[in-house]
């Protein structure tokens, strides 16, 4: 992330952006129904970056009962190992301390390796896995999901 790029909760009115980044940059984009969902539901929050006036990145955070759930993140192919999916992770991390929860929960395909390096830097351990979970991308096999947590307290 540059100096100059700050995080910000995103609102219904930036719907048109986010679903221009999915459509870009996401293997398997929410539907807009969905976005429109999460960005009214009051234990949801979204974050994103921009440049130059675009959005660049977002993560999806929602409040469970005790824990937060990180149920997304992505950045543009081209703005991606410049620190913009750390800097969402510290503002999710924020804001779910703020809500007081115990842990920050997510689910990963294990062989997503960026995501994994970026949740282990930042001290997620794995907790289970969840056998043949994701379908098959790419013609490929179906693919496990990690489940990984960070405590917060
Ligand atoms: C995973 C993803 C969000 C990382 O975003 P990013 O902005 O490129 O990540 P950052 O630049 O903040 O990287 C932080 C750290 O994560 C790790 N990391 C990120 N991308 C990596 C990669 N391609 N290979 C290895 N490690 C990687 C590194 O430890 C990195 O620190 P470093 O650059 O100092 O080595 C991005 O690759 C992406 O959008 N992927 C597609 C969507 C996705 O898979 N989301 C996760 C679903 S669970």
């Amino acid at each position: 992330m540059r100096p100059t790029e700050t995080v910000r909760r995103l609102a219904p009115v930036d719907l048109a952006a986010l679903s221009a980044l999915e459509q870009a940059a996401s293997a398997d984009p929410w539907s807009p129904g969905q976005w429109r969902d999460v960005l009214a539901d009051a234990d949801s929050r979204v974050f994103g970056i921009e440049r130059e006036a675009r959005l660049v990145a977002h993560a999806v955070l929602v409040r469970l009962p005790f824990d937060a759930e990180l149920q997304a993140i992505l950045v543009a192919r081209e703005a991606r190992r410049q620190g913009a999916a750390r800097h969402l992770l510290a503002a999710v991390i924020e804001q779910a301390r703020k809500w007081q929860s115990e842990r920050l929960l997510l689910e990963v395909r294990a062989g997503n390796q960026a995501a994994l390096a970026l949740y282990r830097h930042a001290g997620f351990g794995e907790d289970g896995r969840r056998h043949g979970y994701y379908p098959a991308r790419n013609g490929g096999q179906r693919e496990d999901a990690l489940l990984m947590s960070l405590p917060l307290t």
